[in-house]
């Protein structure tokens, strides 16, 4: 049973990024000098873009600290495919952060830089809210399905179907950095809240199976089933009716809260 989900079903992808970005800024308002987790990727770009917004009109969070899940290896942070790019670009330059981290994607030796990473992350203190994004195989952050789930800091090696879903942002798939320092699933699991984004039809089925289905590291996501406490912000396409019904309403194991985006129950 899962308690500890509540779940926003929103009516497409801008009222999504809108709600997102709602919860995310009224966590620093509530906590404005504590340490967050931030994703890349498409799905938070939207809120994102929101939360830019939302400090035009009044919202600050030049005192927040945070960390980066993830960013390819090797890869140089001035080159506009690596996340430290996309950070400063869309992220950090648009909502005034200055105190952020994020691994190193030209470490010499990427073994080392994770648990430096992974040192630092701890001595900052608790991390109130982690964003996450689901890639379409079920990882976060670059912790990819495997037989045992990834609890540290690690340089992994992408998985094929990250490879093909990452190539979008690339000339080719050729071009995809074929390794990645990802946080481990630990230190995710270690945020005081998670806030997780989906969009799309393509994320229903994953989404699903996370949340409602066996907790396994064939699907590294389904570990937040264990954490206490996990938003789920969705558009109505991400969320399926269809694919958490037949997983979960119908065998009457899902008791997460969802909401439409009027802020009804579902
Ligand atoms: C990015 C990250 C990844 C993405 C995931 C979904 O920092 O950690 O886990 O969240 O690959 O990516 P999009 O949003 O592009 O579908």
């Amino acid at each position: 049973m899962l308690r500890n989900i509540t779940l926003y079903a929103e009516a497409d992808y801008t009222a999504m990024s809108v709600r997102a970005a709602a919860i995310f800024a009224e966590a620093v308002k509530e906590k404005p000098t504590a340490v967050y987790g931030f994703a890349t990727g498409s799905t938070p770009e939207g809120m994102y873009r929101e939360l830019a917004k939302l400090r035009e009109n009044g919202a600050d969070f030049s005192d927040i600290t945070t960390f980066n899940l993830d960013e390819y290896h090797p890869i140089k942070p001035s080159d506009p495919q690596s996340y430290a790019y996309y950070m400063k670009e869309r992220v950090f330059g648009p909502l005034g952060i200055t105190k952020t981290n994020l691994p190193d994607g030209t470490a010499a030796d990427p073994a080392a830089e994770c648990v430096a990473y992974e040192r630092k992350l701890a001595s900052a203190g608790e991390v109130a809210m982690q964003i996450l994004g689901i890639g379409n195989n079920g990882h976060i952050g670059f912790n990819e399905p495997s037989d045992t789930f990834a609890c540290q800091a690690s340089h992994v090696p992408l998985a094929q179907a990250t490879i093909e879903a990452n190539a979008r942002f690339f000339e080719d798939a050729s071009q995809v950095p074929r390794h990645a320092l990802t946080m481990g699933l630990h230190a995710i699991m270690m945020a005081k809240r998670i806030l997780l984004l989906a969009s799309g039809e393509g994320k229903a089925q994953i989404l699903a199976q996370a949340l409602t289905g066996p907790i396994t590291p064939r699907v590294p996501a389904s570990i937040l089933q264990l954490h206490p406490c996990v938003t789920v912000v969705a558009d109505k396409t991400a969320f399926s009716a269809a694919a958490f019904g037949a997983m979960a309403f119908g065998a009457m194991a899902f008791s997460a809260t969802a909401f439409n985006a009027a802020g009804a129950p579902l």
